[in-house]
């Protein structure tokens, strides 16, 4: 088997399309001689059809509320839109992509944050179909969408979800793409290393906030599971040469 790796691409940089472009021309070419299992969320593309749907949105603790047509919304905009964008990008590119979400053979099964309307947790990932693909020598891209036992779709984060993957798969190296260049101190100088002891006092001090937050406990989550190499790291530079922050153990 070759080895595998999760990367996880954030709906931050969907924006910069030149940056996305040269990251799936990159992700394509490493495709051949590793196994890549590509997981993406959508919060640019997600805010801009919310808005021209001119629907407004209610947050709880700075959280939006999921409610039924804000999922319907945010299931356009990441099965629709970023999936397809990324998947014709890599297809474009030679590699042999396959857009999914985790809903699709039920790959990943949410609990609902019932406070947060239909958000999701994931709490199982059952292996079969995203293995079925890899094997046959499929790229798969999954947009962080899951049901529950139900089959209710939820919106999940998609760091939480690209974690919950890696782990499932035993994936040699995470890498979380963003538009940073890492973990930033508070000078916004990158911290070439983080150690998971050390996040709680990072997130207390107020040196990370907002969707960082929910990154570095996906990246501990993962360290925490046994991936060797976990990375928070800028997408505009690529994944060949890592400019970003290493979390270890
Ligand atoms: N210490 C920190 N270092 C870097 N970014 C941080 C930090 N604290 C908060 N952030 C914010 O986190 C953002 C990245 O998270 P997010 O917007 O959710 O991106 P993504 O779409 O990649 O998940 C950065 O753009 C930045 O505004
Ligand atoms: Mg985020």
């Amino acid at each position: 088997m070759k080895p595998l790796m999760v990367v996880k691409f954030g709906g931050s940089l969907t924006k910069n399309l030149p940056a996305q472009n040269k990251f799936l021309k990159e992700l394509a070419k490493i495709s051949r001689r590793q196994n890549i299992i590509l997981v993406h969320g959508g919060s640019h593309e997600i805010n801009t059809l919310l808005e021209k749907f001119a629907i407004t949105s209610k947050f709880v603790n700075g959280l939006r509320f999921t409610d039924t047509d804000t999922l319907n919304v945010v299931e356009m905009g990441l099965s629709g839109k970023v999936n397809r964008s990324l998947t014709t990008g890599l297809i474009k590119n030679g590699a042999n992509a396959v857009g999914i979400s985790g809903k699709d053979g039920k790959s990943v099964v949410c609990k609902q944050i019932k406070q947060l309307g239909f958000v999701g947790d994931p709490v199982k990932v059952n292996k079969k179909l995203i293995d079925i693909l890899i094997k046959s020598g499929f790229l798969p891209v999954i947009a962080s969408i899951a049901a529950d036992v139900k089959g209710n779709v939820m919106n999940v984060n998609a760091d939480t979800f690209a974690a919950s993957i890696a782990a499932a798969f035993r994936a040699q190296k995470l890498v979380f793409l963003t538009d940073v260049a890492g973990v930033l101190d508070k000078d916004k100088n990158t911290i070439k290393e983080v150690k998971t002891k050390e996040i709680n006092t990072l997130i207390k001090n107020q040196t990370i906030t907002g969707g960082m937050i929910p990154k570095i406990k996906s990246c501990t989550s993962a360290v925490k599971k046994g991936i060797k190499e976990v990375w928070i790291a800028d997408g505009i530079s690529g994944i060949q040469k890592i400019k970003g922050t290493a979390i270890k153990k």
